[in-house]
Order: C-alpha cells, then sequence, then structure tokens
C-alpha cells in the first residue's frame, strides 16, 4: 500500500497572489504575520502585492524579518516569542526556503511550546508536538528548494555548526502562491543554487535502491525541463517562461511525487548539511560540489549504483557510459558557475583532515549509520579537491 496526501492549493502565474482575496474573504483568522528574509521582499514586489491583499480583507496582520539564508534556530525562537504574544493564527511565509523552512518550525511551536525549551530542541527530537500548526501560505521568491509543498524544514544552530531536517506533516503550507515574477531578481548564483538544488532532489529520489517505472520517467522529466532551462533563466533573468519552467520544476521535485513507491538515498545532502553547518554555505552550491565525487565513489564500489548512473545519462543526458554521465554533471555544474572545487566557495579558508573528520562525525550523526564508509570516502576525496 502506498498513501500520497498533497496539501497544498497551487496558485500559479502572473499576479497569482491576487487570488487569495477570495481565499481569504470570510476566513477565520484574526492576526497573520508576514515573516521575511533581510532586504530582497522589498525589492522583487511580492511584499507590496501582499500587504494590498492582506489590508483589502481587512486582516490586521505584524512583521517579522531578518530570517537569514540557512536559517538560524535563535532567530527562530525570538520569532515564536513574537508569534505567541500577538496572537497570531495565520503565517505568511514570504521569501525563499529559508524563510519558509522557519516558519513551519515557528508555526509548530506556536502551539507546542509547551513542550519545549528551544526550537533546537524540537528539531533534535519532534516526537512532542502533536499539536496542529497554526497555517501557514507560502509565497516563494527564489525557486529551488521545493519548501513551499512539504513538511519539512532545515535549521542551523549556529552555536554547534550544526544543520539538520526536521519533518512535520502537518506544518505543509496549505496555499502557495508562486509567480515567476518574483523571482526576477534572482542573482545569478542564487539562481544557479536554487536549480541544482533542485537536480539534486531529483537525483538524490532516483538514487535509492527500488524502482517504479512512473516515478523514474517523472523524474527524467523533470530533469530534461530543468537542463532545458537553466541557462536561459540565467542568461536571460527577465524571461517569464524560463522562469516559470525552474519555478514549477523546482517545486514539483519535492512534494513526494518524484519519491512515489520508491527509497530515497540523501547522502549528497547530508553530507552538504555537514559542510553548510561549519562553513555556512550556500546549499546548491554545496550540492553541486559533493554531487561528481559523491556519484564517482559509489559507482566505483557497486555495481547497482554504477549501472543506474549510466541508465540516467542514456535517457536524459543522451551519453553512454559512466565517466560520460559523470562529465555531463561537471559539464553542467561548471556552465551554471557553480563551484566543482573548495577553494571556489569564499567562506572555505582551509580544508584539512580536522575539517574532515568534523564532517563525518556530522553526517554520521544526522544521516544514516550505514552509510559511514561511503560519506567517509567521499568527504576525504572532496578535501583533495582544491
Ligand atoms: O534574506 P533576503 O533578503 O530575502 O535574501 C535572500 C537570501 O539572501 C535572497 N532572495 C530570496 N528571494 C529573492 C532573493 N534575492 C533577490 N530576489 C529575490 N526574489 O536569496 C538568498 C538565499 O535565500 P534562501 O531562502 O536561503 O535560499 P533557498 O531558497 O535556496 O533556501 C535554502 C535553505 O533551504 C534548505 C537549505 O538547507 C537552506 O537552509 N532546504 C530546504 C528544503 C525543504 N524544506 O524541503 C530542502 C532543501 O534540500 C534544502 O535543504
Ligand atoms: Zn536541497
Amino acid at each position: 500500500m502506498e498513501s500520497l496526501k498533497l496539501n497544498t492549493k497551487y496558485l500559479f502565474g502572473k499576479n497569482a497572489i491576487f487570488e487569495l482575496e477570495k481565499e481569504l474573504s470570510n476566513s477565520k483568522y484574526k492576526k497573520a504575520l508576514i515573516l521575511t528574509g533581510s532586504s530582497s521582499y522589498k525589492t522583487n514586489g511580492s511584499f507590496d502585492d501582499l500587504t494590498k491583499v492582506i489590508n483589502k480583507v481587512n486582516l490586521p496582520y505584524i512583521h517579522f524579518l531578518g530570517i537569514e539564508p540557512n536559517p538560524r534556530s535563535r532567530t527562530i525562537d525570538k520569532c515564536v516569542d513574537f508569534v505567541i504574544e500577538n496572537k497570531v493564527d495565520l503565517i505568511f511565509a514570504l521569501g525563499g526556503g529559508s524563510v519558509v523552512d522557519a516558519s513551519k518550525v515557528i508555526a509548530t511551536l506556536a502551539t507546542n511550546k509547551n513542550y519545549y525549551e528551544s526550537s533546537w530542541d524540537y528539531v533534535l527530537d519532534s516526537s512532542l508536538a502533536k499539536n496542529k500548526p497554526i497555517d501557514i501560505i507560502s509565497i516563494i521568491t527564489l525557486a529551488g528548494t521545493g519548501s513551499e509543498n512539504n513538511g519539512t524544514s532545515v535549521i542551523t544552530n549556529s552555536e554547534k555548526w550544526e544543520k539538520k531536517s526536521v519533518y512535520n506533516a502537518l506544518a505543509t503550507p496549505i496555499i502557495s502562491v508562486q509567480d515567476p515574477s518574483y523571482t526576477f531578481t534572482v542573482d545569478a548564483w542564487q539562481t544557479a543554487s536554487g536549480i541544482f538544488d533542485c537536480f539534486s532532489h531529483l537525483l538524490e529520489q532516483y538514487f535509492g535502491k527500488s524502482t517504479f517505472d512512473w516515478t523514474r520517467e517523472y523524474i527524467f522529466a523533470n530533469l530534461r525541463v530543468l537542463i532545458n532551462y537553466a541557462k536561459m533563466v540565467i542568461l536571460r533573468p527577465l524571461h517569464f517562461e524560463a522562469r516559470a519552467n525552474v519555478f514549477w520544476t523546482t517545486t514539483m521535485a519535492l512534494n513526494g511525487l518524484g519519491s512515489f513507491k520508491c527509497e530515497s538515498d540523501w547522502s549528497v545532502h547530508t553530507i552538504e548539511h555537514a559542510i553548510s553547518g561549519l562553513w555556512d554555505v550556500t546549499h546548491g552550491a554545496g550540492l553541486a560540489f559533493v554531487t561528481p565525487t559523491y556519484l564517482e565513489i559509489r559507482s566505483q564500489n557497486e555495481q547497482w549504483f554504477k549501472d543506474k548512473v549510466i541508465q540516467l545519462g542514456r535517457n536524459v543526458f543522451k551519453t553512454q557510459t559512466l565517466e560520460s554521465t559523470i562529465k555531463f554533471i561537471v559539464d553542467f555544474i561548471k556552465s551554471i558557475n557553480l563551484p566543482t572545487r573548495w577553494s571556489e566557495f569564499g567562506n572555505i579558508a582551509k580544508f584539512d583532515e580536522k575539517d574532515a573528520s568534523y564532517l563525518l562525525n556530522h553526517s554520521c550523526r544526522f544521516g544514516e549509520p550505514s552509510m559511514k564508509e561511503t560519506y567517509q570516502k567521499v568527504i576525504w576525496a572532496l578535501m583533495e579537491k582544491k
């Protein structure tokens, strides 16, 4: 038996946000929070549009700004208190994946605060949070994570240099507003990182051991669309159709459809989260750095995995061998100007054996203990990629 419930209603297209008026008229909500990052909300048009809609339906609101990229548990703690004090019953999460991820933890702790000292405690053990979170409407302004339509949050504890995911299906946004024109202002680095994040979500769902034909073909189709439009959105950031295709692919890549009836293998994310926890790197760029090495090392050791890499190359990249498939991926990463070596990250000054041990411990603690040997080989090989 398989079960899949897609919990999110999508409002997609130019000016889609104004459809919210219908959704919110005569609604039960008494006070809303608009949650944002530090400044992009002012320039991409989304905040002005949202406040017009909220004012029109006479919904009182307050604003909390300053959710960081790789959102910090300490900032989330402050926002939880703010939400409880102000009796907020609806959150508009307006921003990239970091804002939407933070909103889910805030929404959950707003109704489960009694069980936890801090948001980090919740991230470490979410089992006590049984009360339904307050509702979230996501207004995504950066295409990549898929956070707008899933229950996952990835939170960083910067005091401990740790980054970990936590899942609550009930915190999945009930509505996702998707106006591709809000992503026109995203710079080339973040656009490329979002694209590679999605690329990796598709690959990591594909690289589970089990297979279901429909799911495999769904992944291949999404990869083709993503690759077709990747360079175009970077060269022509105001190209609506290109932004729209990338946007919808990133959303559809992480909502349950890409893993239907299949296992996934989240090792690349596990290693990247360790790297991000230590050096605060941009998530998608970190995945680009890890992926080719991961594919090389697993293919050297496991025939079934190697066969899957070759199958991917044949079906999506129109190439025949293991080497040419990995080369295609490396060329793709370079074509969108993401790093393939640690020295290309401005914030990794050195990467030595002490760092490698730290990354391994983090990966084993939050990842799959059975993958320890693979994590170790990959991390040690990455250290050599200067
Ligand atoms: O803070 P502001 O000023 O908003 O600027 C942000 C931020 O600096 C900016 N930005 C967002 N929208 C923009 C824009 N700049 C110009 N124009 C716009 N329209 O972009 C920067 C990065 O934002 P962030 O939200 O951090 O990026 P992203 O969407 O890539 O999210 C990354 C986070 O999501 C987690 C990652 O680990 C990382 O912490 N993930 C969440 C997942 C999930 N919930 O399912 C899955 C992913 O695998 C991922 O791990
Ligand atoms: Zn990701």
